[in-house]
């Protein structure tokens, strides 16, 4: 099982018309795993997202999602997106909003819950603390327990992989240590890709760290290299900057540190 790749990128290039974004970036996940990406604001986090859902299509280069080209290989995955579009002004219900985890695209129509999908929804909703807020409408949340539902609803898809863009940047830091702790648990049975700035939880709970800025550097592990710093700027200097503790970062290898 932990041989194949649940995604599995080779020197691919995507970018928008004219406007090459993600260079040559090769990338493979496996079902145990839990990456952390960072990299500074319009680096490419979101843009890789896209290519793996099989909402942008790269330029050159091949990628898997499950084996399978990403259309149909996204049915494996819960996605969070990082902006979400605003549920605010339409009165729909929490539980509806989970529930919609459950749809295939294909089955828009003729959707039944049944007993099964229940069952589903309401542990997805318990899972991010929210079951007793299955009955309010959307716009009757605040913004990080609107963000819990939408984990819900990703997890509701009972997915294999869970990509996470951001998912924690307006819950607060006790909820988002409950997401956080929530994930850690996921990860004994879903591969987990979470793009976060915050560098603290990224260093706590990930497994291994990659950073993007147009490249990807990832070696699977979790050391803030300095080839990550070269590229990165924004990512590591930032940690840096926080003041956490150094051993995070690693020197080239045959230089001397000094710090
Ligand atoms: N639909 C689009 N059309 C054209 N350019 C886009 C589009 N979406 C994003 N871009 C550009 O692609 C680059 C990468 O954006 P992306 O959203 O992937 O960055 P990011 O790493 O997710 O940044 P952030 O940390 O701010 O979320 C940016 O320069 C952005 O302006
Ligand atoms: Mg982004």
């Amino acid at each position: 099982m932990e041989d194949k790749p649940v995604i599995s990128i080779k020197n691919l290039w995507a970018g928008y018309e004219a406007d090459t974004i993600l260079e040559d970036i090769s990338f493979e996940m496996f079902q145990n795993d839990y990456v952390g990406l960072i990299g500074p604001n319009g680096g490419g986090k979101t843009t890789l997202i896209r290519v793996i859902l099989g909402l942008l299509k790269p330029d050159k280069g091949t990628i898997s999602v499950m084996g399978q080209e990403p259309v149909r290989g996204r049915r494996h995955i819960g996605y969070v997106s990082q902006f979400q579009v605003e549920d605010k002004h339409f009165p729909i219900s929490v539980w509806d909003v989970v529930a919609l985890g459950r749809l295939q695209p294909n089955l828009l129509q003729n959707f039944h819950i049944r007993p099964y999908d229940k069952e589903v929804i309401e542990l997805a909703l318990q899972q991010t603390g929210m079951f007793e807020y299955r009955k309010r409408t959307m716009n009757e949340l605040s913004g990080g327990q609107r963000q819990r539902i939408y984990i819900s609803r990703a997890l509701a898809a009972e997915p294999k992989i869970l990509l996470l863009d951001e998912p924690t940047s307006s819950v607060d830091s006790q909820s988002s240590n409950q997401i956080y702790n929530l994930l850690a648990e996921l990860n004994d049975h879903i591969a987990i890709l979470l793009i976060s700035h915050d560098l603290t939880a990224i260093s706590t709970y990930v497994k291994t760290i990659g950073c993007v800025n147009r490249q990807l550097i990832y070696q699977g592990n979790k050391e803030l290299t300095a080839d990550m710093v070269e590229i990165g700027y924004g990512c590591p200097v930032d940690l840096i900057a926080h003041g956490l503790p150094h051993r995070v970062i690693a020197g080239h290898q045959h230089e001397d540190h000094h710090d």
